[in-house]
């Protein structure tokens, strides 16, 4: 009896989290014009639209196809929307978007008649990692629809502007910096539990491992744009001594002299900056006599207890996430000053993990110790190639079903489209 009443409530809370994430997603598309819908704006990002018909592709794929053992539904979908399907440039042919908007409606409908029945002894994680899979879309579609708002002028015809979010929450504001803040924090020499085995980790956050580190010295905050303004006007994007070889190859092809989402506005110099390659981030770190910091150090910064001896599942401890925490979830829009939340600071007094900008690090992505695929090779092991970096901390537009401190992101290190930044470690290694 209580056995099928827990049972009945993981369903109950399954089902909420999911129509939760749905109900976000549904915002970043409302009132979008079929322009926007299926444009282009990047050869690297598939149109937004397509992001939508894929999250109901997956859903269908894994629930109802590899789950219930139903049959196909929409099986004309199968090749435009799986992720093996298409090149990205052939993905602008979409449906439009009430067309997509009934095939969401058709899946989720038997996906949670399914759920009554669905074994979740056996299939939770699977669930919960496709709410972090709609998440992550979400964040690719908003990345899309950032670029488009910047191309507005040299677009042929206008396109939608990127929504307006219409938070209750206040802006917050910042004293930076800090006073009586140290320029760099020292983390004691010793181990840490490094990934996660719960429920919510994913393959590649697998498993839990112990990690020992030297002392290392870590920015209590991410770089801001004031800190980065001092490298473009020493001439950063010019001199190759900041820059490593592959960096200044990068830099001589792709020409650019700033950040991507570069606003050069006073009001926005204790932002972090935003839009830069891991090239750029490297670049910034040498001319500050600095480095990356590992994803090991990186996430032991963020997540250690030292004196309790445990890791936080986020930087405040293990309370669940929710909007005075960080700057996550599309609530604010964009980035917020990188003070703006000293509650939520981790065990060794860094600022601004979670939220914000994805953070690059110096590690290539690669699989722990142990580390077993799930729920398919192409979701992690593919990426296992030593050419992507891994990012950790999530950004502005971050859903909190990815919010984590041993969630593992990844890009090629030279793209820049995404809401990504750093901080910088000395020391160690
Ligand atoms: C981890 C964000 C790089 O979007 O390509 C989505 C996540 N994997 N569907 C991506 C992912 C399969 C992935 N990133
Ligand atoms: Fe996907």
């Amino acid at each position: 009896m209580i056995y099928k009443l827990q049972k009945s409530s993981l369903k109950e809370e399954i089902l909420q989290e999911f129509q939760r994430c749905r109900a976000k997603t549904l915002t970043l598309f409302e009132g979008m014009d079929d322009a926007t819908f299926r444009y282009l704006a990047h050869a690297d990002f598939s149109p937004a639209g397509w992001h939508l018909g894929h999250v109901a592709f997956t859903e269908s794929l894994w629930i109802l196809e590899r789950s219930a053992k139903e049959s196909c539904l929409y099986p004309q979908y199968r090749q435009l929307f799986a992720a093996d399907g298409l090149p990205k440039h052939e993905r602008v042919e979409l449906p439009n978007i009430e067309e997509i908007y009934d095939y969401l409606d058709i899946v989720r409908k038997k996906v949670v008649n399914y759920l009554e029945i669905a074994d979740l002894e056996d299939e939770e994680p699977l669930w919960r990692f496709l709410l972090q899979h709609e998440s992550q879309h979400c964040e690719t579609a908003s990345i899309v629809l950032q670029l488009i708002n910047n191309q507005q002028l040299s677009l042929p015809t206008p396109h939608s502007q990127f929504p307006i979010p219409h938070s209750p929450f206040p802006i917050p504001h910042s004293q930076f910096p800090i006073p009586g803040l140290p320029e760099m924090i020292e983390i004691p020499a010793g181990e840490f539990q490094m990934g996660d085995n719960s429920i919510n980790a994913l393959d590649n956050e697998r498993p839990m491992h112990r990690v020992y580190l030297d002392t290392y010295y870590i920015d209590p905050y991410p770089v801001t744009c004031r800190q980065y303004k001092d490298f473009i006007e020493v001439g950063g994007y010019t001199k190759p001594k900041y820059w490593s070889e592959c960096g200044w190859q990068w830099l001589q092809k792709a020409n650019v002299k700033q950040p991507l989402y570069w606003q050069n506005n006073p009001a926005k110099d204790n932002h972090p900056v935003c839009g830069v390659s891991w090239y750029e981030a490297e670049a910034y770190a040498r001319f500050v006599g600095k480095r990356l910091p590992t994803e090991a150090e990186w996430e032991k910064a963020a997540s250690w207890n030292p004196q309790r001896k445990l890791r936080n599942i986020y930087p405040w401890g293990d309370e669940k996430i929710r909007n005075m925490h960080c700057n996550h979830n599309h609530e604010i829009g964009t980035t917020t000053p990188v003070d703006a939340y000293p509650t939520s600071k981790s065990a060794y007094g860094l600022f601004d993990t979670l939220g914000n900008v994805w953070e690059w690090t110096e590690s290539w992505f690669d699989g722990y110790k142990g580390f077993r695929y799930y729920p398919y090779v192409g979701y992690s092991r593919v990426y296992f190639d030593k050419k992507h970096r891994v990012l950790k901390g999530g950004s502005w537009a971050t859903r909190p079903w990815v919010l984590r401190c041993s969630f593992r992101n990844w890009y090629y290190p030279e793209v820049r489209e995404i809401f990504a930044g750093f901080r910088c470690v000395k020391g160690g290694e």
